[in-house]
């Protein structure tokens, strides 16, 4: 876990009385997986054992930094919560990076229901998010919140994302009074690529405003936490400082409380163009690729597999 995630998580003491020291007591446990705080001075809290929303809260109200990777699977969900990632997201991007889809828009709920299973039941710490996929919620609140049951009860996350602006307010409010926590994402919103004509930057100049008019309404509704993608830097430190809620961001600058990025790409797996926002972190791709041929190769000369391999 970053060192800047400490407080928020247990390690530090919260202000004695205040509503973040009774939820960190609440939620902190011995039970809690890798300790990192092992090795330091008597006394100190363990961190929690799960994240929850009012976490991610206090983070941002700490000026503190969390990290959202997606994940669709099992070992990449246990990996990825082992290694301290805050949040997991099971995207709608699982159309592209996992179904082999060209856009987000064709995965449905029942493709995107048993990533989302194999997430949940993997992680025990990170909080769990699934993405609403295209055409499962923007035809009423009802259908909305349909959705959203079904991918907590069915899907066992522990929050949803939609995508879009203020007119989705209400269906916003009618999902938080079912339940439902929801993230709102805005800026660019990959489901509506073919409305936005293409993959473009969104919120500059004077559509700033758009945007943090956007965020208010969400946010308003009860959405608690605000997710951007391709906006300038400068507009979303201004819808940061426009809400409550910690802000995530993707091609959104380092103003925000969080940062995500799809995990083939930050790991390197994904092949082709990168957007200016990816960092890779590594080059599994590549790796993959020798060791599927290093394979081949022995199963080919007869190297594999050996006396050692045989029973
Ligand atoms: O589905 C996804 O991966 C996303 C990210 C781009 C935030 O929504």
């Amino acid at each position: 876990m970053p060192a800047e995630l400490a407080a928020p998580y247990g390690n530090g003491p919260a202000p004695a009385g205040t509503a973040a020291a009774a939820a960190a007591a609440a939620e902190t446990s011995p039970a809690a997986a890798p300790d990192p705080t092992a090795g330091q001075e008597a006394g100190a809290r363990k961190p929690v054992a799960k994240i929850r929303t009012h976490h991610l809260r206090q983070a941002k109200l700490n000026g503190e930094r969390f990290a959202m990777l997606t994940a669709y699977d099992q070992y990449t969900a246990e990996i990825f919560d082992q290694a301290g990632i805050e949040v997991l997201l099971v995207g709608d991007s699982a159309s592209n990076n996992v179904f082999g889809n060209e856009t987000s828009l064709p995965v449905t709920v029942d493709e995107l229901l048993p990533l989302c299973r194999a997430v949940t039941r993997s992680a025990k710490r990170a909080l769990v998010v699934a993405d609403l996929p295209f055409g499962s919620y923007e035809v009423s609140a009802q259908q909305a919140v349909a959705t959203g049951v079904r991918f907590l009860k069915e899907g066992l996350a522990h929050a949803v994302k939609i995508e879009g602006g203020k007119f989705y307010a209400e269906t916003v409010r009618a999902m938080v009074q079912a339940g439902i926590p929801v993230m709102a994402h805005i800026g660019f919103t990959p489901q509506s690529e073919h409305a936005l004509g293409g993959y473009r930057v969104q919120g500059r100049g004077d559509d700033a405003q758009r945007l943090i008019e956007d965020a208010v309404a969400l946010t308003d509704a009860g959405a608690f936490c605000v997710l951007m993608e391709m906006v300038p830097a400068s507009t979303a430190a201004a819808v940061d400082a426009a809400v409550d809620v910690p802000t995530i961001g993707i091609g959104a600058g380092n103003a925000t409380t969080g940062q995500v990025l799809v995990w083939q790409d930050m790991a390197g797996l994904r092949g082709g163009r990168m957007a200016k926002f990816v960092k890779q972190y590594a080059d599994l791709r590549a790796s993959l690729s020798d060791a599927a041929k290093a394979y081949g190769e022995d199963v080919r000369s007869g190297q594999f597999p050996g006396p050692e391999h045989s029973f």
